[in-house]
C-alpha cells in the first residue's frame, strides 16, 4: 500500500521537494499541471500550505509537511512527528514605525489572515480587538488606515521594513513539521517511521 505524502506549495515547498528528491534519488516532477506524482512506494500530493491539515486530517494523505503556524491557526489534531528545522518564520504583531499601539482604544483594529492566532493572543493580553480578515498583502493595511496593527508572518523582515512597520510582539516561532494522520500512523507505522528516519537523516547531514 502506497504512502501518500502531502507536500506544500508556497514558502516551504522548495526545501521540502529538495529533501524528498535527495531521499528518492530522483527528480520529483509534477508534470504540467498535475498535482499527483508517484515515486516507488510513495505518492506525492501537491497541496496549498493551508490545505495540508485538511488532507491529512481526513486521511486523503497519510502524512504531510506543514508550517507550525498553520497547524496552530487551524488547531489541527495531527501527530507531530518531526520538526524539520527549515521554513523558520515568526507570527508577530506589527504596527507603524514611530508610534506605539494605543491599547486604551475600546477595540484595536487588527488585520490578519491568521484570525484564530490573533484572537487568542489578544484575549491572553486582555486587549479588546476587532479582527479584519484579509487574504494577503497584510502589510498594506495599516498605512491606508484599515487597521491599527497587523498579525502576520515575518521571515526576513523585508516586507515589514519596506512598509514602515515594526514588530511589537512575537506570538509564535514557526518551522516546518512532518505530521501524520493518527489512523495512518497506526496502520502504516513502519512506513511512516522509516520516512521520519530518512528525513531526519537528510536534515542532520545538511547541518
Ligand atoms: C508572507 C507574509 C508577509 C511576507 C513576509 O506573505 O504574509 O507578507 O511573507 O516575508 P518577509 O519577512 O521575508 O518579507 P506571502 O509571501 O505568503 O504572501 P501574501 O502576502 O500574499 O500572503
Amino acid at each position: 500500500m502506497k504512502l501518500r505524502i502531502a507536500l506544500p506549495k508556497g514558502r516551504i515547498a522548495e526545501r521540502a521537494l529538495t529533501i524528498f528528491e535527495q531521499i528518492c534519488g530522483t527528480h520529483i516532477a509534477f508534470s504540467g499541471r498535475k498535482l499527483l506524482c508517484d515515486v516507488g512506494d510513495w505518492q506525492f500530493l501537491l497541496v496549498r500550505n493551508q490545505d495540508i491539515p485538511a488532507y491529512v486530517q481526513h486521511q486523503a494523505a497519510d502524512v504531510g509537511i506543514v508550517g507550525l503556524d498553520v497547524l496552530e491557526e487551524q488547531s489541527s489534531q495531527l501527530v507531530r512527528l518531526l520538526d524539520l528545522g527549515f521554513g523558520h518564520c515568526r507570527v508577530v504583531v506589527a504596527s507603524p514605525m514611530g508610534s506605539e499601539i494605543d491599547n486604551t482604544k475600546p477595540a484595536l483594529r487588527i488585520a490578519t489572515k491568521m484570525v484564530n492566532l490573533a484572537k487568542s493572543y489578544f484575549a491572553s493580553q486582555a486587549i479588546a480587538v476587532e479582527i479584519i480578515k484579509l487574504y494577503g498583502s497584510i502589510e498594506l493595511a495599516p498605512s491606508v488606515g484599515l487597521c491599527d496593527a497587523i498579525v502576520d508572518i515575518v521571515e526576513t523582515g523585508n516586507t515589514l521594513k519596506e512598509n514602515a512597520l515594526k514588530i511589537d510582539a512575537v506570538i509564535l516561532q514557526s518551522s516546518a513539521y512532518l505530521v501524520a494522520n493518527p489512523n495512518s500512523f497506526y496502520a502504516k507505522r513502519k512506513a511512516i517511521l522509516s520516512l521520519r528516519a530518512q528525513l531526519q537523516n537528510v536534515i542532520e547531514t545538511a547541518r
